[in-house]
Formats: C-alpha cells, structure tokens, sequence
C-alpha cells in the first residue's frame, strides 16, 4: 500500500513519536509499505510520521547511490526505537530535502559520525556507528521522529525568507509526482 506523504503544515510531523512494543498490530506490513511509499515518492528516507503515524519508526535506501559511493550498497534498512548518539564534533554542510517540505532544497549542518542502536524489522536489537551521508540521512530521519524538519537546523533569517513557500506547502500549491495531504 502506498501512502499519501503528509507535509508541512501538519501538527503530526511536529510530535515526539511514541515507542512501539514487538507486538505492533501488523508491523512486517508496515516496514513494507513505507518502502514502497518511500520508493514512490524517490525519497531515500521516510519516518512514520510522514505517513501520519507517530511511532518510532523510519526506512532508508540509498543503494541507488552504490555507482558514485560504494559505501552506500548495503544502506537499506528499517530502523525502530531508535537511538542516536552523536559521536565527536565534525560537522558537515550539504543539500537537503525531505518528502514533506516538496521542492525545498537548503544547504543544512550536521554532524559527521554518529552511533545508533535500534531494533531493525525482525525485532533484532542492533548497535552501529555511521558517517557522511548515512549518518546525515539517520540524522534527518530521526529528527522527524522527535518532530524536527530540517528547515529548524538552517539559518533563522534563511528560514524566514522561506515562510511565502512553506506556507504553499500547508495550503498543498506546491505540486510533486506523489501524493500529498495535509493531517489536521
Ligand atoms: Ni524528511
């Protein structure tokens, strides 16, 4: 089943999300449909509550990328409870967007290196450390969990400047090949 992306404007995308226990109803089906929506929408990571459920829980796939970085061959994975752990101080400056925020680009500042432990979709507990652009896609994505969009990690005069086409985006003006709404 693909899901419409529930964008800015939406109250869920600004909620903590809940934990889950082992036992959600249907999870297996779940995990896959956030990939399949995820794929749809040409997204390389989608959280929960970008389909308007707030659970710790989100996807990532950035195999595509294996041509250009290696690296990146065996990134696809669902992660659930999640917990970060930024490690050292390097942080890096490159170009994001997000499924949420349509047709926004900005130039974001994330740490380097970070280790997340998390239970993947067989309900294994895991322990990993990540750097680049893993540890910024992690990043992006958990920040959703705790209903942070990466527009509050740029500059705030930046941010200002943006409000005429964030609010496009609540008023759904801005169009994309996937489907949106907005959850009030
Ligand atoms: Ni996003």
């Amino acid at each position: 089943m693909i899901y419409p992306i529930v964008v800015y404007g939406s109250p869920i995308l600004r909620q903590v999300a809940k934990e889950i226990d082992a036992d959600y109803p249907n999870l297996k089906s779940l995990i896959s449909d956030m990939f399949d929506t995820m794929y749809k929408s040409d997204g390389m990571g989608l959280a929960a509550p970008q389909i308007g459920k707030s659970i710790r829980i989100f996807v990532v796939d950035a195999t595509s990328l294996a041509d250009e970085d290696p690296d990146l061959k065996d990134f696809k994975k669902a992660f659930i409870n999640p917990k970060l752990q930024i490690l050292g101080e390097e942080t890096l400056v490159m170009n994001e967007g997000c499924l949420s925020l349509p047709k926004l680009r900005e130039d974001v500042d994330r740490h380097n290196k970070v280790r997340i432990t998390y239970y993947d979709e067989h309900w294994n507990y895991t322990e990993e450390e990540y750097e680049g652009l893993k540890a910024r896609v992690i990043q992006h994505e958990y920040d959703h969990l705790d209903g942070i969009l990466f527009v509050d990690r740029i500059n705030p005069l930046r941010k200002k400047l943006l409000k005429g086409r964030l609010n496009d985006i609540a008023k759904l003006k801005v169009q994309v090949p996937y489907k949106t709404k907005v959850l009030k």
